[in-house]
């Protein structure tokens, strides 16, 4: 019975409290920056939309005479906002990302079945257990919504979880309970005073590192045996998740959507249709992952005021057919991964800050930086190739911006101040000297040269130890020592004596070689030979296959394995590990011989056999 025609005011603001906390606990709505109109949507407008219509509903009700429509709770339609119960559909699995001691994302997309108005929101309900069935024990629960708004993203913050504990996890539509997501499977990280050898119940923990996963270019496999075929605990990604290129996919079933990316519309499609790929869906499953973004994620070689293709200038625009300019576009960019990403926003009032730590017990911190959108001074445009290059000795070149470099030092030194014995820095860019046959790619830190001088001075000035740098970017295998560029008299490539750290530099899951696309190992491996020799920091190079690589860290080693995927043309679980590399605590080098003296793919500086 509606007995009233008006709504009592107080009770709309009960209405606005009550469902403004169901949209504000979807995180999707409030990315990545609340309060700003181009990068959040604002949740207590989209409950004006709900308020009107409880006023249709009480005036003209015609519009919403249709069962699938009942207020939320079943309470009374005055004070509660409607939402769909005609169905949902979990179109994109599941996913969980920035693990901290008590808490983890959980991500999943939850979208109506059939063609409900679309201002109306859908209830999802989540919960978290340390059983597998999620039968009892059920630790966090609850409830949140989505729209269209967001893409019917929907990311929430579980909360109250026991340290260093495997979870499990699922979403189910509030309205019909029986309407489940899958199961995820995601973890917790030790409480930061853990100490190292109790770190992951005593287990050396595994993390997987990915870069450049093209979808045209082929077959996310890498993502896949990284979950089924290795102990990966965490997922890691340097960045050029997606590529905002077109490409030509259709000869090996790969043809990406829609068009270059330009809009919110078009970011939040190709997300999307990456989301599909079954063994980066697996992936995204079956553990928590630390993502950062690098280039592709808005364009091709983009920095603070533009991309190649792309700035705020008149001609800077003409790129777009729908004419948008760089700030608009990368804004998009922004809102679209944060929608899609199980990632936290670092701090509301930094809408671009994604450079962030995880203190993993006392075995490692990993530092994650932003080299790419935050802050970076102008890099190769191709227009413009010359000029950086004159640039790149620059001392005022910033590749992080002031803040973070001041932030990422500070951070070296906590790290070591609170005892944790290994520094993991997760960054995009290649970061050692690379003299490619001449060529330079003034896109890494090779054109940001006294950034990268600043923190190897860093690293010796304060004694920073057991420092191990992770790269992407540049798909090709790089595995150096790391010491000042190029320089005999302060570091010995024969026995490492000297340097102050590692890179280890990991191919692309799928994106084309550097080396050249679809190079032959045998043809790689010329290329390779002549770069061990000319670049006196670099030990191993690879640069035929597409893959990823895994660490498994305990106090007094980590061991990397480097893995290649044997065809990306097609859906498989194909791989080898072709080579596999130690550093000791306290060395901050690599082991010698170098990958054991021996590898199954690649070229090392010294003495190296190849395999069977
Ligand atoms: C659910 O979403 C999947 C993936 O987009 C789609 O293949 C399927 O047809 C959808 N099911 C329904 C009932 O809409
Ligand atoms: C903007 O981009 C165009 C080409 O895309 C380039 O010609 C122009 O110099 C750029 N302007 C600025 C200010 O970077
Ligand atoms: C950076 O340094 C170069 C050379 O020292 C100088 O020409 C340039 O003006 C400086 N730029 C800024 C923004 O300070
Ligand atoms: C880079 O390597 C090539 C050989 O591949 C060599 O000719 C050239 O001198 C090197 N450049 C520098 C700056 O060392
Ligand atoms: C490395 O140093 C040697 C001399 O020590 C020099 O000939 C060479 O050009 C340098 N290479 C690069 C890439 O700077
Ligand atoms: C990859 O698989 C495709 C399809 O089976 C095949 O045509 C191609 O030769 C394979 N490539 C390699 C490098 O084995
Ligand atoms: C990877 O795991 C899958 C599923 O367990 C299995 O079918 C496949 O053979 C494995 N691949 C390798 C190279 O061992
Ligand atoms: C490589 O072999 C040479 C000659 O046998 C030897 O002197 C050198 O120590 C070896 N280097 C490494 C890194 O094992």
């Amino acid at each position: 019975m509606f007995s009233t025609l008006v709504l009592p005011l107080a009770l709309c603001f009960v209405a606005l409290c009550e469902a403004t906390a169901l949209y504000d606990r979807n995180l999707a709505y409030r990315s990545p920056f609340a309060g700003h109109s181009q990068s959040s949507v604002d949740t207590r407008e989209i409950e004006k939309r709900h308020i009107a219509h409880v006023r249709r509903q009480t005036e003209v009700a015609n519009h919403f005479d249709d069962e699938h429509y009942p207020t939320f709770y079943g309470g009374d339609f005055s004070n509660s906002p409607f939402i769909w119960s005609g169905g949902l559909n979990f179109t994109h699995s599941v996913a969980s990302g920035d693990p901290l001691d008590n808490s983890v994302l959980l991500w999943t997309r939850a979208v109506p079945i059939g063609n409900p108005d679309q201002s109306v929101p859908v209830c999802v309900s989540f919960k978290i257990s340390s059983s597998s069935e999620l039968h009892g024990d059920i630790v966090d629960s609850g409830e949140a919504f989505t729209s269209y708004d967001v893409d019917w993203t929907l990311k929430v913050e579980a909360t109250g979880l026991h340290p260093d504990t495997k979870y499990f996890f699922q979403f189910s539509d509030c309205t019909n309970p029986a309407t489940q997501s899958v199961i995820g499977t995601t973890r917790t990280l030790p409480s930061p005073d853990t100490p190292a050898n109790q770190v992951n119940g005593g287990k050396p923990l595994t993390l997987a590192v990915f870069s450049c996963s093209q979808y045209q270019a082929g077959w996310f496999n890498a993502y896949g045996y990284a979950a089924h075929n290795t102990s990966a605990e965490i997922f890691v990604h340097l960045g050029d998740y997606i590529y905002e290129s077109l490409g030509n996919g259709a000869p090996i079933g790969r043809q990406t959507l829609g068009r270059e990316l330009a809009t919110i519309h078009d970011y939040r499609q190709r997300l999307n249709q990456y989301r599909t790929d079954a063994s980066l869906v697996a992936a995204h499953q079956s553990g928590p992952w630390i993502t950062v973004w690098d280039d592709h994620e808005v364009a091709d070689q983009s920095w603070k005021a533009g991309t190649a293709d792309s700035n705020d200038s008149t001609i800077g625009c003409e790129f777009s057919p729908s004419g948008a300019c760089f700030t608009d576009r990368k804004l998009a960019a922004v809102r679209a991964y944060h929608e899609w990403m199980p990632i936290r926003q670092v701090d509301v009032d930094d809408k671009l800050r994604i450079w962030r730590n995880f203190e993993i017990g006392k075995l490692l911190d990993l530092t994650m930086l932003d080299t790419r959108q935050y802050d970076r001074d102008i890099t190769d445009l191709y227009y413009n190739t010359e000029v950086i290059n004159t640039l790149s000795t620059f001392p005022n070149r910033s590749l992080m911006g002031f803040e973070q470099e001041k932030w990422f030092f500070n951070q070296l030194s906590q790290s070591q101040k609170r005892g944790a014995v290994w520094r993991v820095v997760g960054q995009q860019i290649v970061f050692t000297q690379l003299n490619e046959s001449g060529s330079i790619d003034v896109d890494a830190w090779d054109g940001y040269r006294a950034n990268r001088e600043r923190i190897i001075n860093y690293l010796y000035d304060n004694k920073i130890s057991n420092t191990v740098v992770l790269s992407g970017d540049s798909h090709a295998n790089w595995v150096s020592d790391l010491a000042h560029p190029n320089d005999s008299t302060t570091y010995d490539p024969l026995t490492g004596k000297g340097a102050i750290g590692v890179e280890f530099a990991g191919t692309a899951v799928t994106s084309g070689s550097s080396f050249g696309t679809n190079i032959s190992p045998a043809a790689a491996d010329v290329k390779s030979t002549a770069y061990v020799a000319a670049n006196l920091d670099l030990q191993w190079s690879e640069g035929s296959y597409r893959g990823f690589f895994t660490l498994t860290i305990d106090p007094n080693t980590m061991h990397t394995t480097f893995y290649a995927m044997r065809n990306i043309t097609f859906a498989n679980l194909d791989g080898f590990a072709s080579a596999n590399f130690v550093v000791k605590a306290g060395e901050n080098r690599l082991s010698r011989p170098v990958a054991g003296g021996s590898t199954l793919a690649g070229v090392l500086k010294f003495n190296g056999t190849k395999g069977v």
